[in-house]
């Protein structure tokens, strides 16, 4: 197949390459869900309960209805009819299994009462405070205490050996309680849909991070054919989990605006992040771990309880690290589900590996204390040869080199383990470490390459650029294929009317993406081949396709010499002796002698999970963050410092973009570690903090100074390329490093997040 290319087209894949969508969103010409318009376009408003649980008694409209502008009112009296998606229906997953205004129950604060429409938003906001509801209220559940009377049932997800015998029999035991609080997504581009009928099909407007999923989902919900649906999400102001599924606004917005017949545009804002779209649960977590005096694991045992709502069943997969990380013979993970009356939890960055190794990689630095043994080792010590929940070799481990690549940047060999005995400028350092891992699959996709007779290259996929590059990535892929120059290259995603692509989430979609760009784009190159050899007036009529090359974007014959192959072959005597030009021929220029509108293939990417080959390994990304931080006693001062984040993801499409991952979710685990926590009040079940202004996320102030290493080892299991995939593994890992460190610098153990400076006002560290 002729598919060679210039070696520097071909170094375009692992080089650092600008997003290509930057100038468009810098320049703030990149059209979010929100900011469509239309003619006609009205205005929804939506009106939230103000009790956490309980039934609404009466809810009073009419005020409402009489005002300036106002089209609709809708509420569990007159919504029109909605449907359920059945859970875990396996081509599409939605959030909340209730639809909104589905009868007068109210489970959580902040739940949908009734919606409001007008013809501007400013009389749409001032209707919707002219709705009176009347509740009959309970007092809801948001207990932050999971285990306490907790009586659900216990799921046990993993056994092997007898851990309790193990536990019961191990010289060094750890058994302690972690806790992560709930942690609410915060994006800069809030949630929103804008609703457009024509006739039976509906066009919305999302922030999603799958609009093929939401194409799914919403045409199960209104109940139309899914060709009659379409989603489109050009541009997503990130999403962190928060926009995988779709949320009650779109169904309400698309109900709206069909009763209408108008365009209907719903917006939530900051404050409605907090309660009605999806959080990281709160997590409660026993780890005990057995281990030798000379600091083999013998035992683990990880049970947890995390919180979900009252109607959605939502397991925040904390044990999903545990069985393979470290090797130990007796293991098992529990989890159990605590109802409280709160919106449902939905995945955040690293869902699961996150908190669990939170949980699980303090239990390790509590492990090596009591061993008198450096952290570093005792992970080094525990280094699992092959995956131990599967019994499946690892496709590509490299975690035992993430850590002491890190120790050697560090200077680790300089650390002294007693807590507080490491000073620097005046001010206590601690120095800790964690692991983190991230499992990889190459999930189906479908993309179309399209040769244009303009020397244009458009790319077609109905996956999405959730900030992380994914536009890019395809045009990455497409120049280094055919050399054409990068800006003469289109990537359309974000549109579920483009052939099926996958979700932006489980950090996935590089590896989805990457084999179906490629087989699309070099068979389009063979088609582009042949149409050369077969066209009559080409220069290459007659030779052999194999014979020719795409070189910057231009036919070539692969050997000058083989030029005159073509008189040779020619059937008939009256064709032209035209030779090849020795530049070759630009592809659009064929495409134009041999009349055609353009040259379009598909290519698609087969699954791992249907693929014997990809079946019989453990396909996982490893990393470890080490964190430095700083204390000052006498102020109650602490800093992190510095962190360094080695990362074993397979092969780096693009440095700058995975780069930007590890960063932005280095940046994640500080918030987690010193400032997030959703709270609610104990009486109405509000989140108490829902807005900028109290719930703290961390800022540029905040943070260390960031160093990011790829290992860049090829993991040819998953895809030709190598390339696992990067982003939820960058945060898991994160908050365990730095809560190492501060109990290095402080001598104070924080097993509950965020450290607070009450926690450490403890500390018998007082003299620097
Ligand atoms: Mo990621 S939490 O799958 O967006």
């Amino acid at each position: 197949m002729a598919t060679a290319t210039t070696p520097q087209a071909a170094g375009i894949i692992g080089a650092a390459v600008p997003r290509i969508d930057g100038p468009v969103k810098t320049t703030g010409t990149a059209l979010y869900a929100v900011d469509h318009d239309f003619p006609g376009l009205a205005h929804a408003v939506a009106v939230q309960s103000t009790v956490g649980s309980g039934r609404i008694r009466k809810l009073d409209a009419s005020a409402a209805e009489q005002m300036p502008g106002v089209l609709l009112i809708f509420h569990h009296g007159n919504m029109e009819k909605v449907y359920r998606l059945f859970p875990h229906q396996d081509d599409a997953t939605t959030s909340e299994a209730r639809p909104p205004f589905e009868d007068d129950k109210i489970y959580y604060w902040g739940q949908y009462v009734a919606l409001v429409v007008a013809e501007t938003l400013e009389q749409a906001t001032a209707a919707a405070e002219a709705v009176r509801a009347e509740y009959d209220a309970e007092t809801p559940n948001v207990s932050a205490d999971l285990e306490t009377g907790f009586t659900g049932q216990r799921h046990s997800s993993w056994k092997r050996g007898d851990p309790d015998k193990a536990l019961a029999e191990a010289p060094v035991v750890i058994d302690e309680t972690y806790i992560t609080p709930v942690e609410t997504h915060n994006p800069m581009e809030m949630h929103g849909t804008v609703a457009v009928w024509d006739g039976d099909n509906v066009t919305l407007y999302e922030s999603s991070q799958g609009v093929v999923n939401h194409r799914i989902v919403m045409a199960e919900v209104l109940g139309v054919p899914r060709e009659n649906v379409r989603v489109i999400s050009r541009f997503i102001g990130s999403g962190f989990g928060g926009k995988l599924f779709p949320w009650p606004q779109s169904t309400m917005a698309a109900v709206a605006a069909r009763k209408l017949n108008r365009p209907v545009k719903l917006s939530l804002d900051r404050r409605m992040m907090f309660s009605n779209v999806g959080h990281r649960p709160l997590t409660e977590q026993r780890i005990r771990l057995g281990a030798t005096a000379d600091g083999r694991l013998t035992a683990v045992r990880h049970d947890f309880l995390n919180h979900t709502s009252m109607l959605d069943d939502i397991v925040e997969r904390c044990g999903e690290q545990t069985p393979f990380i470290y090797s130990c013979p007796n293991l098992e993970v529990s989890s159990g589900l605590a109802r409280r009356n709160v919106g449902t939890p939905t995945p955040m960055r690293g869902p699961g590996a996150v908190p669990g190794l939170f949980a699980l990689e303090s239990a390790m630095d509590e492990l090596a204390v009591k061993l008198k043994m450096d952290p570093l080792e005792l992970r080094i010590k525990n280094d699992a040869e092959r995956d131990e929940g599967t019994n499946l070799p690892f496709s590509s481990r490299h975690l035992k080199e993430c850590f002491t690549t890190g120790a050697e940047k560090i200077g680790w060999k300089q650390r002294t383990p007693e807590p507080g005995s490491m000073r620097r400028n005046g001010k206590v350092i601690g120095w800790g470490l964690a692991g983190a891992s991230w499992g990889a699959a190459r999930i189906p996709c479908t993309a179309t390459v399209e040769l244009c007779p303009n020397g244009r290259i458009c790319v077609r996929c109905a996956t999405q650029d959730i900030g992380t590059g994914t536009y890019t990535v395809f045009a990455q892929v497409m120049h280094a294929k055919t050399g054409v120059p990068m800006d003469r290259i289109d990537v359309l995603l974000g549109d579920s009317s483009l052939p099926d692509g996958p979700t932006s989430g489980g950090s996935m979609a590089t590896s989805a993406v990457l084999p179906a760009a490629t087989n699309a784009v070099n068979s389009a190159i063979t088609r582009l081949m042949n149409i050369a050899t077969l066209t009559q007036n080409s220069p290459f009529y007659g030779a052999k396709p194999e014979t020719l090359t795409l070189i910057d974007g231009r036919i070539h014959m692969k050997e000058p010499e083989q030029a005159g192959v073509r008189r040779m072959a020619l059937t008939s005597d009256d064709a032209p002796a035209v030779r090849p030009p020795a530049g070759g021929i630009p592809f659009e220029e064929l495409i134009s002698l041999a009349r055609l509108s353009g040259i379009t293939a598909t290519g698609r990417t087969f699954p791992s999970f249907e693929d014997p080959k990809a079946k019989a390994y453990s396909l996982h990304s490893f990393g470890a963050h080490i964190a430095e931080v700083e204390w000052e006693p006498d102020i109650a001062r602490l800093r992190v410092s510095r962190i360094f984040s080695i990362f074993d993801c397979g092969r780096i499409i693009n440095l700058k973009a995975g780069a930007n991952q590890i960063l932005g979710a280095a940046v994640m685990g500080v918030g987690m570690t010193l400032l997030e926590e959703t709270r609610y009040e104990k009486r109405t079940g509000q989140p108490i903090n829902g807005s900028f202004a109290d719930y703290l996320v961390a800022t540029c102030a905040d943070l260390p100074e960031l160093d990011v290493t790829f290992l860049d080892y090829p993991d040819l299991i998953v895809n030709e390329y190598g390339a696992r995939g990067v982003g939820e593994i960058g945060m898991a890992g994160v908050a365990p490093a730095i809560t190492a460190a501060v109990y290095h610098a402080t001598g104070i153990r924080v097993r509950e997040l965020p450290v607070r400076i009450e926690d450490l006002l403890q500390s018998k560290i007082v003299e620097v």
